[in-house]
Order: structure tokens, then sequence, then C-alpha cells
């Protein structure tokens, strides 16, 4: 299945490569939520191939009515993640599927066509960049930790996620390296997941933000929780937190 799954998200890279080097009309879903003909294009190309192809799986996709796709055999696309990202042209953009079997994690893949680059796993048999086997990083000491994280969208209507974004920064900072915040949930788990991070989190992902980017850092390694440090739960919990698992004590307590 994952060659077959490769061959579709390639195909489907060269829409978004193109739609990235050209002129975009946008619309927004909501104040700071954009939506671009790609998004939806990209989305329809890949719900067409992957139902034709993998017929005892539905397809949960960001840009659809999903009320009758019950998560079971799932397969689960953000066509582009990082839409803020590809309408201005900034290169850290994906292209994230995660497959679930009886909803549990069996496949991820996450793809930067900007970049040419390719991140896989299957559970049990490790995580893959462009075909060379990747792992988080040994740093243990969370000072020394570069941590990303990202801001919800909500965070332009909601106070209180506003607030709590910018109190966990503040307790953060002081006890990091330093903070990031590219613009790409799937990536910034690619990226813990390749010991370019430390640490990641997030609050208000929605599935198909992280459902192939937390197989992805499983594989190579890593660890996911909500915010008490008990497992994540997809579809349900608020709080996402992943690290390379030395720093996750650390990430839990500084977080509180
Ligand atoms: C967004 C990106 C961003 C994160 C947002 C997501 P989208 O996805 O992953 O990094 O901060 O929470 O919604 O809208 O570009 O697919
Ligand atoms: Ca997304
Ligand atoms: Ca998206």
């Amino acid at each position: 299945m994952k060659i077959k799954l490769i061959k579709i998200i390639k195909e489907a890279g060269e829409l978004l490569k193109d739609g990235y080097y050209s002129k975009k009309d946008v619309t927004f879903k909501a104040k700071k939520d954009l939506v671009t003909k790609y998004d939806i294009g990209i989305e329809n190309f890949l719900k067409e191939k992957f139902l034709a192809e993998f017929k005892d799986f539905n397809v949960i996709a960001e840009e659809s009515d999903n009320s009758n796709c019950k998560f079971a055999n799932s397969i689960i696309v953000d066509p582009i993640d990082g839409t803020t990202n590809f309408v201005n042209q900034v290169p850290h953009i994906c292209i994230s599927v995660g497959v679930y079997k009886d909803k549990k994690p069996y496949i991820g893949i996450v793809y930067n066509p900007i970049l040419d680059e390719l991140y896989e796993a299957e559970i049990g048999k490790g995580a893959f960049l462009n075909g060379e086997k990747i792992e988080v990083s040994k740093e243990e000491d969370f000072q020394k930790a570069l941590v990303s994280t990202g801001f919800p969208y909500t965070s332009g209507t909601c106070e209180d996620d506003l607030n709590d974004v910018v109190n966990k920064i503040k307790n953060i900072l002081p006890k990091c390296q330093d903070i990031r915040r590219l613009g790409s949930a799937a990536l910034d788990l690619c990226y813990v997941a390749r010991g370019t991070y430390e640490a990641y989190y997030e609050m208000n992902l929605k599935a198909w933000d992280v459902s192939a980017g937390i197989i992805i850092l499983s594989e190579a390694g890593g660890k996911i929780s909500t915010l008490d440090g008990s497992d994540y739960k997809l579809f349900e919990d608020k709080y996402l937190l992943s690290s390379n698992g030395y720093v996750h004590n650390s990430l839990v307590s500084n977080l509180k």
C-alpha cells in the first residue's frame, strides 16, 4: 500500500508545485483560516485516487464534508498543510496523509514537493526521509532544546486561546534554547522526527494536521502526548505535545 500511496502523493506534489509558483485567489474560511483552489483541487485528486485504489478505506479530508465518514479504516488527508505559507510563497508546506486500520496507526507520509522531501513510516518499520532512516535527537537538557509551536486560528477570535498561547510561550521561552513557528504542523512533527527540533507543541490541531506526522515521529523514536503527559487521542485532545522522548517530562512540566 505504501508504494502506491507515495506514487499518488508525488503526482499530487506536482499540482502543489504548480500552484506554489502561480498567482492565487484566496478565500477565507474564518478570520485567519485560508483556502485556495489548490487545496480543493489537490484534495479531490487524492480522494479520487485513494478511493479507487484502496477499497477498504474511507477518506477523511480537511476541505470535505466528513459527516458520513466514520473513523475506522481511514486515510486522513491534509491536501496542503501550511496554506498561509503556500499563499505567501514560504517553502514550508506539505501534503500529509495518515492511514489508520481499525483506528490504529498504520502508514504516515508527509511530502514537501518544494524542497523535495518525502517523510514516510509504516508501523514497526522505522521512519525515513527520502529513503534514509531518521531518528530523534538525543538531547536530554531542556535548556538546549529547540522547540517548535504553532498559533491556532482561534487566536484571532478567542481571547482564552490567545492568552493560553502567550502564557505558554512566557513559561517556556526562558527555559529552552529557542522557539520556532514555521507554519506546518505535519512538518513540525517530522522535524522532531529527524532530530532538528527537540520538541513541538500546539493546541486545537485537527486530525489531518497530525495523522501522518505522529506515525512518523513515533517510528523515529519520539513521544507524543496530551498536555498532562497521557496518550494523545486523534479527534479528541485539545493539546498535542511531542518530543524526542528525553525532554518530554520537562516539556510537560514547563507547559503547565
Ligand atoms: C495549519 C498549519 C499550522 C498550524 C495550524 C494548522 P493548514 O494547517 O499546520 O502550522 O499552526 O494550526 O491549522 O490550515 O495550513 O492546513
Ligand atoms: Ca493543516
Ligand atoms: Ca490544509
